[in-house]
């Protein structure tokens, strides 16, 4: 047919295979090859026709990089629909992931036959989307409106059994799959099988199912604040219970159509290839070979190197975890085992899970247990002199080749480095906290780090389940640099007049997990507060930005841990309670300042915040910290609760324009302190030239 779908008649049945790789997207030429065969197939003397993949999985989804781009014929709509009216049997042979436009091909099939480790779904809503070609139609006419509901506003994928067990799949095969599908189709053909067309199927919606409906949908809204595709997708699932399949294959359309043009999927496309990009060093040879890694040891068993560890044991790679004593090593092991406890009521994990997991983990409380161990991670108490006396003792222990990493989220890497007599095998790699849940890794390369190390611990981290990304060394690196800018707001917009609430409201209204006051008093108000009193005068820098939660620790107000912070917090429900011995002492703290409190805008909280972050992010990618702005983005969605649905703050100004996010920042630079509003070169040039931040590369 073309490069991308051949045709073949194999006696009664003609197989039509897909190859495009490297998932077998619906790109233009893949649609067009299966419709010319479609018609092919129709026109000879075959009585059925299998439709297969080469390479490593059935096709996964609509090709994602064709989305704005101007439409080619056949769309995937009219595809289908040639394929549903198709005169002869229709067989989907289905392995590796059927996805997407990938599974709303196999439904419109008339059987679905799938190798046992196969898996379908239908992730558009990750991206924003809804299945745009059937499947909100399909689904709950094959496995009802429950089912559907759960595949389709999840986006999680079924394993084969799983699915056959809903219907989806009609038949799970094990062994050769082109075989068994073609034998499948001479059994469907010679017992005169119907053309099962699920579009043909009735769907009769019950109270319950309209009643399940609203229930996600309010479900949905708290779970998946603010975003639109959840919503479009129950809309589409109630009209395939009140219209025919094609006026609710119509409201369908409308709906996909609705959702791509929305931001909301632009942003959520980014960072579906912002996150793939991550993984790519552009300046290591292509064919750097990271170096393996069977056995961790992780240095210090507190909340930080217990999480570690975990990761580490669930992904079946053995850990030396160590701390002074026994028994502090005994409490980080306690501590896991706890965890896992939880997991294990919560139904998350089984009892023999967890057993393995745990027999991945062994005690220790001595370095030289390190001597063999591929790769070490200090998760120490975070003072540069103590982790340099760790890694100079570690320089003694461990077998030439080791990797050294230290878990820091400020100190100086290099410093570190200096301390050994190999600082080519000494990195960063800060987990964020808790370890075992947070996605992010930010690999710090240090000035001598080498390829080889850095190119390991990026594969380590996915190994382990984390998106990890490449940060150059500066204080803070990507994440934390940029923190301080966005709290150094927070802080002043509080100073100024804004309420706890009313700035936390505002953020977490535009989509942040958490807004930035309640996150403080998450941590703890006086880490910063003990950090505060190591430093001059001139190193605290403007007391505006501080003073207000200096007042609040010396009221006995630490945040969530002593029960009060900027709020007051419910001893049984840990509610979040507005508390006016908080508002007072904030109201004094601005006196003593001399600051009259003004009236703020919700606008001017979210763009101060987002546009402080921003503003940092583009000198950490012109200062080549950042390879590129889309690492940012996956930094702050993975790291800082950043909404995926606004892309990150790099591709929220971006979206935004960055010549009006230029001219915004200028206003504040003229009413606000402009010692905080320099704007980054980059965003002047980019604004000046009109090119694009996805695009920028340091030379
Ligand atoms: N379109 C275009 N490119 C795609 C793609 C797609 N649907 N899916 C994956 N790719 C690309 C990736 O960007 C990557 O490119 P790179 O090598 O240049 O970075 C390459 O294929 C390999 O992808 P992964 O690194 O993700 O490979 P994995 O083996 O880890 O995972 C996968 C494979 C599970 C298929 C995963 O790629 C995936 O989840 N893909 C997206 C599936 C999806 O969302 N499908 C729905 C699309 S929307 C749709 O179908 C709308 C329809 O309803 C109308």
């Amino acid at each position: 047919m073309n490069d991308a779908v051949s045709y073949e008649q194999q006696g009664a049945v003609g197989v039509i295979t897909v190859a495009n790789p490297p998932v077998n997207a619906l790109s233009h030429s893949v649609r067009a090859g299966i419709a010319e065969a479609l018609t092919a197939s129709a026109a000879d003397d075959t009585q059925a026709v299998v439709l297969c993949c080469d390479g490593r999985t059935f096709i996964a989804g609509a090709d994602i990089t064709e989305f704005g781009k101007p439409p080619q014929s056949p769309s995937l709509p009219d595809l289908l629909v040639q394929l549903d009216q198709h005169p002869k049997l229709t067989i989907a042979a289905i392995h590796g992931t059927a996805l997407g436009g990938g599974f709303e091909v196999a439904l419109t099939c008339n059987y679905r036959l799938a190798v046992n480790t196969a898996k379908v779904g239908l992730p558009e809503v990750k991206l924003g989307l809804l299945p745009g070609a059937g499947g909100t139609q399909r689904t709950p006419r094959l496995a009802g409106i429950p089912a559907a509901i759960e595949l389709i506003t999840s986006g999680n994928p079924l394993s084969a059994e799983k699915a056959a067990s809903m219907k989806l799949i009609d038949r799970v095969v094990d062994g050769d799959l082109l075989a068994a599908a073609m034998s499948y189709a001479e059994e469907l053909a010679q017992g005169d099988a119907p053309l099962r067309r699920a579009s043909a199927l009735p769907l009769d919606i019950s109270g319950e199912d309209r009643q399940l409906i609203e229930a996600t949908r309010q479900r949905l809204n708290k779970k998946t604040r603010g975003e639109h595709a959840p919503q479009r997708i129950l809309d589409c699932l109630l009209a395939a219970g009140e219209q025919s399949f094609d006026e609710a294959l119509a409201t369908e359309r409308s709906q996909f159509m609705a959702c791509l043009s929305d931001p909301q999927s632009a942003a959520l496309r980014h960072m579906f290839f912002a996150e793939r990009a991550a993984a790519k060093i552009d300046s290591l040879p292509r064919n750097i070979e990271p170096t393996a890694v069977h056995h961790v040891g992780i240095i210090g068993a507190g909340t930080m190197g217990g999480g570690i560890a975990m990761c580490f044991a669930q992904a079946g790679i053995r850990v030396t975890l160590v701390d002074m004593s026994d028994e502090a090593v005994q409490a980080g092991i306690d501590k896991i085992a706890g965890n896992y406890a939880i997991s294990v009521k919560r139904g998350r994990l089984s009892e023999d899970q967890v057993a393995g997991f745990m027999a991945n983990i062994t005690p220790s409380s001595r370095y030289s247990d390190l001597a063999e161990v591929d790769l070490v991670i200090e998760a120490v108490f975070e003072n540069l002199a103590v982790k340099k006396e760790v890694f100079a003792e570690l320089d003694s222990i461990c077998k030439p080749g080791a990797i050294l990493a230290s878990n820091t989220s400020y100190q100086s890497i290099d410093e570190i480095a200096a301390a050994t007599s190999r600082p080519e095998s000494v990195l960063g790699m800060h987990f964020f906290s808790p370890a075992n849940v947070m996605k992010l890794l930010e690999v710090v390369q240090g000035a001598a780090s080498s390829e080889s190390v850095i190119a390991t611990a990026m594969a380590t981290g996915k190994k382990i389940g984390k998106v990890s990304v490449l940060s150059g060394m500066c204080y803070g690196f990507i994440g934390n640099r940029m923190l301080r800018h966005y709290g150094r707001e927070a802080a002043l917009c509080l100073m100024e007049g804004a309420s706890p609430r009313q700035i936390d409201s505002a953020m977490e209204h535009w989509g942040m997990a958490m807004g930035p006051l309640a996150v403080g008093d998450l941590a703890g108000l006086d880490i910063g507060y003990k950090a505060r009193e190591q430093l001059s005068e001139a190193q605290k820098g403007d007391p505006k930005t501080y003073i207000i939660a200096d007042r609040l620790v010396e009221a006995g107000r630490f945040g969530q841990k002593s029960g009060a912070g900027y709020y007051r917090y419910d001893p049984e429900t840990r509610a979040r309670l507005d508390d006016p011995v908080a508002l007072e002492i904030i109201d004094a703290a601005r006196g003593e300042l001399g600051m009259v409190p003004r009236d703020i805008s919700d606008e001017e909280i979210v763009d101060r915040l987002t546009l402080a972050l921003a503003n940092e992010g583009a000198r950490i990618l012109e200062e080549g910290i950042a390879q590129r702005a889309s690492d940012i983005d996956v930094v702050y969605c993975y790291g800082y609760g950043f909404p995926r649905f606004r892309g990150g703050p790099m591709h929220n100004i971006e979206a935004r324009g960055i010549a009006e996010s230029v001219q915004r920042l200028r206003e504040f630079q003229s009413t606000l302190d402009p010692d905080n509003w320099q704007i980054a070169s980059l965003l002047e040039d980019l604004a000046a030239s009109g090119a694009g931040l996805a695009d920028y590369r340091r030379d």
